[in-house]
């Protein structure tokens, strides 16, 4: 048996600073691309510890060229011209959970597309599951990743950054 299929699906990863957690962003939109479909990530951590930093790493790293705006007032910003679609939420604005019905949220998260989700508590029992969940925290000058899959896709993403992590520190 393949030793990696029995890891946990639970891995922390050091960001020294603002280029790191981009860098991140960017490795899980190439994993995206390989394996040709979606993905739901929730984002957490307290104001200003890089969840829009990374979700820029990740739609740049897709394709994007240009900016991406925090959607704290628009609470979605859609990027429907990369393959896979991808949709950057930022609920930390949101008034009730219920308001996520009037915005058709199961439309975003049909499958296929890549949702990004700043504040997911704040969709609690109306915003659909994650396939990944990654926490980010202050270490020192810069950020810890705490990172979870929470399906088999996002378990296979786990193990897939542990091999990248590992192949890193072996340099
Ligand atoms: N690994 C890191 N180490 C130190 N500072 C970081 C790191 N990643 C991001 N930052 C900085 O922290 C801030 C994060 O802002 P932002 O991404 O808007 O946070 P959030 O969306 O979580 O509120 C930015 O000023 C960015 O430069
Ligand atoms: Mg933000």
């Amino acid at each position: 048996m393949n030793r990696d299929e029995t890891a946990p699906a639970v891995i922390d990863i050091v960001l020294a600073d603002e280029a790191e957690t981009e860098q991140l962003g960017r490795h899980l939109a190439h994993w995206i691309i390989a394996t040709g479909d979606g993905v739901t990530l929730y984002l957490q951590g307290e104001l200003g510890m890089g969840k829009t930093t990374f979700s820029r790493g990740l739609i740049r790293g897709l394709g994007h060229v240009g900016a991406v705006k925090s959607p704290t007032y628009t609470l979605v910003e859609p990027y429907e011209h990369l393959v896979p679609p991808a949709y950057h939420f930022d609920l930390y604005r949101l008034g009730h959970p219920e308001e996520l019905e009037f915005m058709g949220i199961r439309d975003y998260f049909q499958g296929g597309h890549v949702c990004l989700v700043e504040w997911p508590e704040r969709g609690a029992g109306v915003l659909p599951g994650a396939d990944l969940q990654l926490t980010l925290s202050k270490l020192g000058s810069g950020r810890q990743a705490h990172v979870t899959g929470n399906s088999g896709r996002g378990e296979r993403l786990v193990r897939e950054l542990g091999s990248l992590v590992r192949a890193h520190s072996d340099r």
